[in-house]
């Protein structure tokens, strides 16, 4: 610290007088955490009557459409305003046509979102890997993920995500250009109030092992790193986020959290814009082996780490622990 000091310190100074008592604690504290600042993921699956508990996501579940209402009126009762959608097709294949058409899976789930809860904030997740036989996020060719042709698909996906109900689309694919080609499509078809959430800064990560279980969606060949951001870089997140806002993004999001919490205090102090931060599938199911075995308090832990984002800046808070949390709050 480089201003100037007012006594010397210590004895004068005491810093444990302001955390004496909870109550002084609490009326000190710098961060709170908020139910409204939390959105919870969730997996919707085809079939009739499915809630099927992710094995490696412990309490996280694959709904069919028709077992959604349960799991929002939960969710409305504990006051969590928003959703982030993930459909998980039964059929894939090269141009994962599953993700653009208007009975695909993501698409039914959010009419049914909005037809019985209309409140509640429905984003769409807008990728491809769910959706196609080689579980990449765009078009592949050879050994190739091609760029500038898997855009018209992932905006062709926005925009159908749009037109059945997405409040807000999230595309989380990595291909340069995606968030203006999204943008165009969404302007040029009547959709320009639907706001864009970038996953601009996402990176190639073993923290999303348990959610490619969940959705079947880890790469047959190769890895994501040609179009994912490699972890050894902050400068190029900073451009990654700079250039979807320059495309139209209306909110930045910085994924994973918690290795990269440099990124969302960085990207929110360079831009001041909203900043989401992504508690990954990963982040989730280590804290809950953990506490299964005994070793953390798992519920202790779930609060230190969500607080930690919200003080590392992030407006929004994506997470699995959404719920648990709310509980508590
Ligand atoms: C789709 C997508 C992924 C996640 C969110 N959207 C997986 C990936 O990029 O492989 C990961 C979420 C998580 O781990 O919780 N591209």
């Amino acid at each position: 610290m480089n201003h100037k000091r007012l006594n010397p310190g210590y004895p004068a100074v005491r810093l444990r007088r302001l955390r004496g008592s909870k109550s002084l604690r609490d009326l000190f504290a710098e961060t709170s955490l908020s139910v409204n600042d939390l959105v919870y993921p969730l997996f919707v699956t085809e079939g009739e009557n499915v809630r099927d508990e992710i094995t490696s996501m412990p309490g996280q579940f694959r709904y069919s459409v028709d077992r959604l209402e349960e799991e929002l009126e939960e969710l409305e009762a504990l006051g969590i305003n928003a959703v982030l959608v993930f459909g998980i097709p039964d059929s894939k294949d090269d141009a994962g046509s599953e993700a653009y058409r208007t009975d695909g899976i993501a698409q039914r789930a959010l009419r049914r979102i909005k037809d019985l809860r209309p409140k509640i904030v429905a984003i769409s997740d807008v990728c491809l890997c769910e959706y196609t036989s080689h579980g990449h996020c765009g078009l592949v060719s050879g050994e190739e993920i091609l760029n500038d042709q898997s855009l018209d698909l992932i905006a062709k996906t926005a925009l159908s995500h749009a037109q059945n109900g997405a409040d807000i689309v999230a595309p989380s694919d990595m291909m340069d250009g995606r968030v203006g080609a999204v943008r165009r499509v969404l302007d040029d078809n009547g959709f320009e109030k639907t706001p864009i959430i970038s996953y601009a800064a996402k990176f190639a990560s073993s923290f999303y092992g348990p959610f490619r279980d969940a959705a079947g969606s880890a790469p047959r060949f190769g890895d994501r790193r040609s179009y994912q951001m490699d972890y050894r870089n902050a400068y190029e997140s900073l451009r990654e986020i700079e250039l979807d806002l320059l495309e139209g993004a209306d909110a930045v999001m910085v994924k994973p959290a918690l290795a990269y919490l440099d990124l969302v205090r960085r990207a929110k102090e360079a831009f001041d814009v909203p900043v989401a931060a992504y508690n990954v599938s990963g982040e989730y199911s280590m804290i809950k082996a953990a506490d299964r075995m005994g070793w953390i308090d798992g519920e202790a832990a779930m609060i230190e780490t969500l607080t930690s984002i919200k003080r590392s800046g992030a407006d929004i808070i994506i997470t699995y622990f959404a719920k648990e949390a709310a509980k508590l709050l």
